[in-house]
């Protein structure tokens, strides 16, 4: 069976692109393969530093979305990046044969020093960062790892990486592919893409009464100023949420029509918008409301997560060890 690792930073709650893109994708997933989902809380210090007083809150935020959507421990398994230590030591070894260039030739490297101007980035660690996801994904062997566009050009460099190590040391570990995540459009209320910090984001753990308000007061298509005037489905951004949660509904040619007529107002269409997306997330929602008044059983799921983490992240570092010739006691 495949093995499959991937992560998320825990930033905080998650939101309806999280949910459509990659957590739909792991869901499907941990069905398929043997999966390892970890929240990488030493990535996030990387860049909060500074402030890291919401690094455990966020993290537990993660899991909640995580368990909500449907992530389930007794098929993959669930963990927190820290708890399991052997992150660090292979993160220093494969320090050791990483070029300088490469880590400085990353495009997110630069990206992300220029975007985040609030933050000081050049530090020793977060020039790092791509060689601890190359430890993330190494240290399961992982063979595949399901990831957005965004984070290919770190997956190259982790194969990179794999190869270096493979052909210093002999071969330990497999070249982990890029498994790219089908992400559905998923604007957010404003009609650009869905973000936290864009602030138009519908939050999987959002009051329903909220998302009811956010989708009354979202952008339409600009066409459609008065009631009176027809509108073109596909320039709306509510029409793409449709599409997500509607998608064979039998409404749907219905509402196409009625918005290109005015046959039927924006109002009406979000009402059957807000139906689908509560149908949608009432279960959701309900398994989140179970966790978030369960403490203990979250502690059970994460050190049971560390633990068997561990134990496939303490084989491969047996066979590190050996194969760079530094052999445990
Ligand atoms: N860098 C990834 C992101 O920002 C998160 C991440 C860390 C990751 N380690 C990983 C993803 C290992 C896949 C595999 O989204
Ligand atoms: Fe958008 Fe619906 Fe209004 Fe048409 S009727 S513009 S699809 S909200």
């Amino acid at each position: 069976m495949d093995r499959v690792l991937s992560g998320m930073r825990p930033t905080g709650r998650l939101h309806l692109g999280h949910m459509a893109g990659a957590l739909a994708n792991w869901v499907k997933l941990q069905d398929e393969c043997e999966c390892y989902y970890c929240i990488v809380d030493w990535h996030a210090l990387m860049s909060d530093y500074a402030d890291p007083s919401k690094l455990a809150s966020n993290s537990r935020e993660v899991l909640l979305d995580w368990l909500a959507v449907g992530l389930d421990p007794k098929k993959c398994v669930l963990f927190i990046q820290s708890h399991v230590r052997e992150h660090v030591e292979l993160h220093m070894i494969l320090s050791m044969i990483t070029p300088l260039g490469w880590l400085e030739r990353c495009p997110t490297y630069k990206e992300q020093i220029l975007n985040l101007q609030n933050k000081d980035l050049s530090t020793y660690g977060f020039l790092g960062y791509p060689v601890l996801q190359a430890a993330d994904i190494l240290l399961y062997k992982g063979d595949k790892v399901p990831v957005g566009e965004d984070q290919a050009a770190h997956l190259e460099l982790s194969r990179e990486i794999t190869r270096r190590f493979n052909n210093f040391y002999g071969p330990v570990f497999p070249e982990p592919a890029t498994l790219l995540t089908h992400n559905p459009k998923i604007p957010g209320t404003d009609g650009r893409k869905m973000s936290k910090s864009y602030g138009n984001s519908l939050d999987i753990a959002d009051d329903l009464s909220e998302i009811d308000k956010k989708i009354r007061t979202m952008t339409t298509d600009p066409a459609r100023e008065r009631r009176t005037d027809p509108g073109e489905p596909s320039k709306c951004p509510v029409w793409d949420l449709h599409k997500f949660f509607n998608p064979d509904g039998p409404q749907m040619d219905e509402i196409a029509a009625g918005c290109r007529t005015a046959g039927i107002g924006c109002i009406d269409c979000k009402k059957f918008l807000i139906e689908h997306v509560t149908a949608h997330m009432t279960p959701i929602q309900e398994r989140r409301k179970y966790f978030e008044g369960r403490g203990d059983e979250l502690k059970d799921i994460l050190n049971d997560g560390a633990r068997r983490a561990r134990e496939t992240a303490g084989r491969t570092m047996s066979e590190v060890y050996e194969a760079v010739s530094m052999p445990r006691l």
